[in-house]
């Protein structure tokens, strides 16, 4: 019977590992989620039965134990050294020309590595097991935390194949993008600061007394290199070591490759920071590292940096300049957003003179004034923003920014702005006719997603704006063929594409309707959800009258009460839709659209006795061979409710491929997660 446990345990744990190194290291899956789940519940149960058949390896004890009091400190058996960075082209040329002198050599490879923003750290392996980890500390000395790198699926807790009795490898631990997002919405959802970048998360999420908080993080790691070992023929290239190191199932990055000389270096550099905005992980840099490893004993260190490696970092993405003025710029809705002119700074690959301040809230929090030297952020193709005020660099006489004295009047149309109580902006009172708005809420509605009116770009509508031939989106209905044909670079074809285009959006869905109306707050998913509840504009009217007069009630609890009930819609949302619904002006536009002949097919009430009535869905991820369109009409078919966002009332999450933080959420409150079939056999198809 033991024996027969012993080895069922021994091939289940074979199995669940394979799984694990496919799944996380190889991202090739061998196992559907529920077989896995079946296996580990299996070994579990046998190691309950046999508490003697269980060892600190097995799969089911990455998490385990209780919350440390305090890290304790090791020694590395060989101390982690740091890199040296080379800053341009011409540090990579002395560092190689060094290596070359040394060396007596021509041309020298060099192993090209991504260097991965997170944390150094070494495992320690006797026998093919992790015996521990630990961070890289002052580089003699770190911090013991091998439960916490346990948790991590990426980490090997037993090595493949054959194996020296000792092995220090090294390598870094990081947090994928998707991870790092879901660290900060969770942050924002608890009101808790976010972590300022992935770096910072992963750090904090390693040294966290209670490994299970590491575990929940979405931790991962690679292998770049072995410090100590015994017993090991070590091979005389680092790309063979690097192999070995797959070979023992360590996740090594498949983005390393073997470049010659200085050249090849800059060409791999160029490549990577091509890639860089799609990679699923931050990277600063690259590493180039000599492949012969005689040479490198040869070479040796300098002050704990070897002179057989060097960083190679991108432009910082980061810089100090010097505002030169405040401005406000006019949104769609008529939000006064406070932008900074700056003494202009090249940051993260461009010169930048303007950057955003997002909100007077953030402003003031920041307190950011015209002469302060500020530090001015720009990654990828991200709107530059001022990240901060550097203090002691503040001259004398300056003064805070105030809205009312500087920015008191529409900085475009002149009228009055305004702050509204709880508003984190001041905004113009002009509403369409102050011609920013008027743009603004135009491109808005012809948006692809909006009313789809293809052709009517920018240009256009700022040519149709001056000639005064549009005051509203209800003027689009009204435009002649003959009055674009007449606009510049135009012609009478244009025009009539434009004017078939016109005519082709009038007919629509509600949520459409209500997503170009550009009402503040309301993007595609709370459109959609109002169309859904309310099935018809008259509805969401009356709601909207019945709800105005509470719009600024002080107790959220009082506050628009029927629009409440719409999923997903918060106080300030229902607030901004009583609003915008009970105002003249927006009114008249609506008539005038319905007028000019937009229309919507009758959305019918869904049935209240399918098998699905009362149950709430989130979908998310691609499902196979059906939108999330089509999913959503088939469950309302059968009585049920699609919502936006999981909560712990969602019934069930929906999920395809590439299901990413609603996913993790709905896992945390314990939604049940069902896939394409197990709606097919809920509904009995
Ligand atoms: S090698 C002597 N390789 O960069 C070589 N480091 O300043 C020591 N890093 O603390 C490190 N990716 O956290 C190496 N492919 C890579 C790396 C890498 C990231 C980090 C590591 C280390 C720091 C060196």
């Amino acid at each position: 019977m033991r024996k027969d446990a012993k080895a069922r345990v021994a091939q289940l744990r074979e199995q669940l590992e394979q799984a694990n190194h496919r799944y996380y290291v190889l991202d090739a899956p061998s196992l559907s989620d529920a077989e896995y789940d079946r296996l580990f519940a299996e070994l579990q149960a046998l190691e309950a039965a046999h508490p003697d058949l269980l060892t600190p390896e097995s799969p089911t004890q990455r998490v385990g134990g209780s919350p440390a009091k305090e890290f304790t400190a090791v020694t590395h058996l060989q101390p982690m050294q740091s890199l040296r960075k080379c800053n341009d082209e011409s540090e990579l040329e002395d560092f190689d020309r060094r290596v070359r002198e040394t060396l007596l050599r021509e041309a020298i490879a060099y192993v090209a590595e991504p260097k991965l923003d997170g944390l150094a750290v070494s495992l320690v392996y006797e026998h093919g097991r992790l015996v521990r980890g630990a961070t890289r500390g002052d580089g003699a000395t770190g911090e013991d935390i091998t439960a916490n790198l346990r948790t991590l699926k990426q980490i090997p807790l037993r090595l493949q194949g054959e194996v020296p009795p000792l092995l220090e490898v090294r390598g870094e631990v990081y947090l994928p993008l998707a991870g790092f997002r879901r660290m900060v919405d969770d942050a924002t959802a608890r009101g808790d600061k976010p972590p300022v970048n992935p770096r910072n998360a992963a750090a904090g999420s390693l040294r966290q007394l209670d490994p299970t908080i590491t575990a929940r993080r979405s931790l991962a790691f690679y292998a770049y290199g072995v410090g100590a070992y015994d017993g090991w023929a070590r091979p005389p290239l680092h790309s063979q070591v690097l192999q070995s190191l797959r070979e023992w199932s360590f996740p090594v990055s498949d983005l390393v490759e073997v470049v010659q000389g200085v050249s090849g270096c800059l060409k791999y550099f160029e490549a990577i920071g091509a890639r860089r905005a799609q990679l699923p992980f931050d990277i600063d840099g690259v590493v180039f590292k000599l492949d012969d490893l005689a040479g490198r004993d040869e070479l040796g260190s300098v002050s704990r940096e070897p002179r057989w490696a060097c960083a190679y970092k991108f432009a910082a993405e980061e810089a100090s300049t010097l505002v030169e003025k405040i401005e406000f710029q006019v949104s769609r809705t008529g939000a006064l957003n406070p932008v900074a002119r700056l003494k202009p700074v090249f940051v993260g690959g461009a010169n930048v003179s303007n950057a955003t301040l997002h909100n007077l809230d953030e402003l003031a929090r920041k307190d950011v004034r015209v002469g302060d030297t500020v530090i001015v952020r720009r990654a990828g193709d991200v709107i530059p923003e001022v990240v901060g005020v550097v203090a002691e660099l503040r001259p004398e006489g300056t003064r805070a920014v105030d809205w009312t004295v500087d920015c008191p009047t529409c900085p475009i149309c002149g009228a009055k702005a305004e702050r509204e109580e709880g508003e984190v902006n001041a905004h113009c009172t002009n509403g369409l006719s102050c011609p920013a708005q008027l743009l603004g809420a135009l491109a808005h509605f012809v948006a692809r997603r909006a009313m789809d009116i293809e052709g009517l770009g920018e240009k256009l509508l700022m040519q149709l704006i001056e000639r005064e031939l549009v005051r509203s989106p209800a003027d689009i209905y009204r435009l002649e063929m003959q009055q674009l044909a007449e606009l510049e670079r135009m012609g009478e074809k244009s025009a009539a594409n434009i004017v078939a285009a016109i005519e082709a959006s009038k007919n629509t869905s509600l949520e459409r309707f209500l997503y170009a109306l550009g009402v503040p707050d309301v993007g595609e998913a709370t459109a959609r959800e109002l169309a859904r509840h309310f099935r018809t504009l008259e509805a969401l009217l009356e709601a909207a009258v019945a709800d105005a007069p509470t719009a600024h009630a002080e107790k959220d609890k009082e506050r628009c009460p029927r629009l409440r009930e719409v999923p997903d819609i918060g106080p300030v949302v229902a607030a901004h839709v009583a609003h915008f619904f009970t105002e003249q002006q927006n009114l008249e536009v609506i008539a005038a659209l319905r007028a000019a002949g937009v229309a919507w097919p009758e959305l019918s009430h869904a049935p209240r006795d399918g098998v699905l009535a009362g149950k709430s869905f989130v979908i998310t991820g691609t499902l196979a061979g059906l939108s999330r369109e089509q999913a959503a009409a088939l469950i309302e078919q059968h009585g049920g409710r699609v919502v936006g966002s999981v909560s712990a009332k969602t019934d069930f999450l929906l999920a395809g491929e590439a299901a990413g933080s609603k996913l993790a959420k709905a896992e945390k409150l314990g939604v049940t997660v069902i896939g394409l079939d197990q709606l097919h056999a809920l509904i009995g198809r």
